[in-house]
């Protein structure tokens, strides 16, 4: 296969406190794999044979990945007037009950990717609903695109509507079979998926637990201490454990492989037990700001806890990586505390797929890498352009980017090598 050269901007990360940015750079691929990146100059001069694509100065990054997302839910984002649990009684079951079609399931899986793609997002983990064909029409459609895609079956067998109800053991055996079918085939990958303590009986999270203990290299994703009234619901469900947190302890749930969407109000003892387990955060600020949830203290940790950021829709309100993170910064603010750009940028690229235990294959430009990148467009919008022909400096211009930025600032998207998105030319992302 032949040798490719995307010349550009370029910027990735090498951990959170250390990038590459080469001005006047090129990033070479090969079979869908990076072989490096760098200077222009010299690596054209390395790969006369290369077929070349010049981005001019736009920004070539790795492609941004979301940790929490519900694709099942476009119908609902910008619901209005509830916080959480009536939101999800009110507006979310019965829109999560038409995903019983496959046909529903299959249409907005292929929608719901490409608005990823548009938006620069290469990977995502994802909810389906309590239907495992909502699951089975998500990784048909990501397969299609083979795009890196993590989604689950939602567990749920009480609290909720009767239509959207699976039970313990039906729910294992379902779950079960779409990891035989689906875990590891291509780039897809299974999360084992009890929506939230509410609505699991104990048996349930008996069979989550059970299934990460079947299958040790699944994933787990869930809900937790994202609401006051939420929370006390689960205290008043789980007397007789220690609290919210300690419920997902109990039944097995917790270690690397664990993202726990929100944790808006876990104490400093909480967070001990998350960081010894080595469990994960997903910091969803949209959401936490649209649902009126709280405001997450990123950069409190009394224990080091791995956050990634996501965008949580429905309860958040964009698919934008560069929205979400525009949301975080303000929430910072609030806090008292400031995200800067390039901890912004290196949390939705390398820092999500370290948090999703995938920076081996994704996340940066490092050599055998698998080539997900994108290439923003600084002047995005006149007026993005007006405010970023001001900038000086790397770091501003990101700054720009993610405060100014959403689909409009991405011109191109690349998966596996292979352009799936061009802003210039594309309706919706090609297979
Ligand atoms: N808690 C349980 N289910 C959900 C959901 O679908 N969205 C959010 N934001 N929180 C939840
Ligand atoms: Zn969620």
């Amino acid at each position: 296969m032949s040798i490719k050269i995307h010349t550009g901007q370029i910027l990735h990360f090498l951990s959170a406190v250390t990038h590459e940015y080469f001005p006047s750079g090129a990033l070479v691929t090969e079979d869908g794999k990076v072989v490096t990146c760098g200077d222009k100059e010299s690596l054209l001069a390395r790969y006369p044979q290369a077929d070349i694509t010049d981005h001019g100065e736009r920004l070539i990054m790795p492609g941004m990945i979301d940790s929490h997302v519900h694709y099942p839910q476009l119908d609902v984002i910008a619901s209005y007037g509830e916080q959480l649990l009536d939101w999800l009684n009110n507006y979310t079951f019965p829109a999560e009950n038409a995903f019983k079609d496959p046909e529903t399931g299959r249409s907005t899986a292929q929608f719901f990717l490409n608005e990823l793609l548009k938006n620069g997002t290469t990977t995502a983990m994802v909810y389906g609903t309590v239907h495992p064909q909502s699951v089975d029409a998500f990784f048909e459609q990501s397969s299609a695109l083979n795009t890196r895609m993590l989604c689950g079956k939602v567990m749920m067998d009480r609290n909720a509507p009767e239509y959207l109800c699976d039970t313990a053991e039906s729910s294992q055996t379902d779950s079960q079979a779409l990891i035989d079918r689906w875990h590891k085939k291509g780039r897809q990958l299974y999360v084992v998926t009890p929506r939230f303590a509410i609505t699991s009986t104990p048996e349930q999270l008996t069979a989550a637990g059970q299934l990460l203990k079947d299958n040790p290299d699944v994933y787990l994703q869930t809900h937790l201490a994202e609401n006051k009234a939420e929370i006390a619901f689960v205290e008043e469900l789980f007397p007789e454990r220690k609290g919210y947190l300690d419920v997902y302890a109990h039944y097995g749930l917790l270690g690397p492989r664990s993202t726990f969407g929100h944790c808006v109000h876990l104490d400093d003892q909480d967070l001990k037990i998350m960081s010894d387990t080595g469990s994960r955060i997903a910091f969803c600020p949209t959401s936490n700001l649209f649902l009126g949830s709280g405001l997450f203290r990123l950069h409190h940790q009394p224990s080091p806890v791995s956050v990634s950021i996501a965008s949580d829709v429905g309860g958040g309100t964009s698919l934008s990586m560069l929205q979400t993170l525009n949301e975080a910064y303000k929430i910072c603010q609030l806090n008292g505390t400031s995200l800067s750009p390039l901890e912004a940028f290196y949390r939705v690229t390398l820092g999500n797929a370290e948090s999703l235990l995938l920076d081996d294959r994704i996340g940066n430009f490092t050599p055998g890498k698998e080539a997900d990148f994108i290439v923003l467009n600084p002047a995005g919008t006149p007026l993005m352009e007006r405010r970023s022909g001001k900038c000086t400096s790397l770091e501003e211009l990101l700054f720009c980017l993610m405060i100014m930025g959403d689909d409009r600032a991405v011109a191109a998207t690349y998966v596996m090598g292979n352009c799936l998105w061009n802003a210039m030319t594309d309706n919706e992302a090609k297979p």
